[in-house]
């Protein structure tokens, strides 16, 4: 297997930083630990080395999240009417990328630190998960199927960092939202809901 999931990365995120737009590595579609070990050993982990994630952990943790799996661009998570209302950004200490999940690619939005904006754990990268209401439909009961929709991106991130032997912390208290949401460049419509630390656990 097992392995798959594990097998070493050549290079790190940090080797690829240079250019704005990053072409991934392909994420592994087959393979990884049983459902049933990463669902008993699924837990937050709030404490992180200062190891830098590799470009092929970040391929296969966005993918996990909200990658494309099917022709017709459907995803590894369900949204209520499909509406895919969901876009993933990357934070680490060289800047803030966007995931582009059908060309597996992650695209520059910033090149500032925004981690310490997202959570108060000290982890070598964050994933901002954010929602856009143009998407999703803005009634009550379409906010409550979007907050639903990011929580299966949630513990999607929870149970691949799991099989990939990383830690994650699902937080909602984002340390500043307005500040986060400015930087990454979001819309009126578009609202920053979960953020996740990543990193190998101390
Ligand atoms: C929607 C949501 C928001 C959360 N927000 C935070 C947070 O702001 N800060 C934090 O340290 N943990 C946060 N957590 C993590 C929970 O505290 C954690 O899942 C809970 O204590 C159970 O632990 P476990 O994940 O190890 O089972 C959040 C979890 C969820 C699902």
């Amino acid at each position: 297997m097992k392995n798959v999931l594990f097998a070493a990365a050549v290079c790190t995120f940090s080797f690829v930083l240079s250019a704005a737009d990053v072409t991934l590595p392909a994420p592994e579609k087959k393979g990884g630990i049983s459902l049933n070990e990463a669902l008993n050993l699924r837990k937050t982990v709030r404490s992180y080395k200062a190891d830098q994630l590799s470009a092929k952990q970040i391929s296969q943790l966005f993918w996990s999240a909200f990658g494309v799996t099917r022709a017709d661009g459907k995803r590894t998570a369900p949204t209520a009417r499909n509406c895919q209302e969901i876009t993933l950004y990357l934070l680490t200490a060289k800047g803030a990328w966007i995931y582009a999940p059908k060309k597996n690619q992650m695209v520059q939005v910033s090149s500032k630190d925004l981690r310490s904006v997202a959570g108060r754990y000290k982890a070598p990268a964050y994933i901002a998960i954010v929602s856009n209401r143009k998407l999703s439909g803005s009634t009550p009961r379409s906010l409550h199927f979007a907050s639903m929709d990011v929580g299966y991106v949630s513990q999607n991130i929870y149970l691949a960092a799991t099989a990939m032997k990383l830690g994650t912390c699902a937080i909602g208290q984002i340390v500043k939202p307005e500040v986060l949401e400015r930087e990454l460049k979001l819309t009126d419509s578009e609202k920053v809901l979960l953020v996740h630390s990543v990193g190998f656990p101390k």
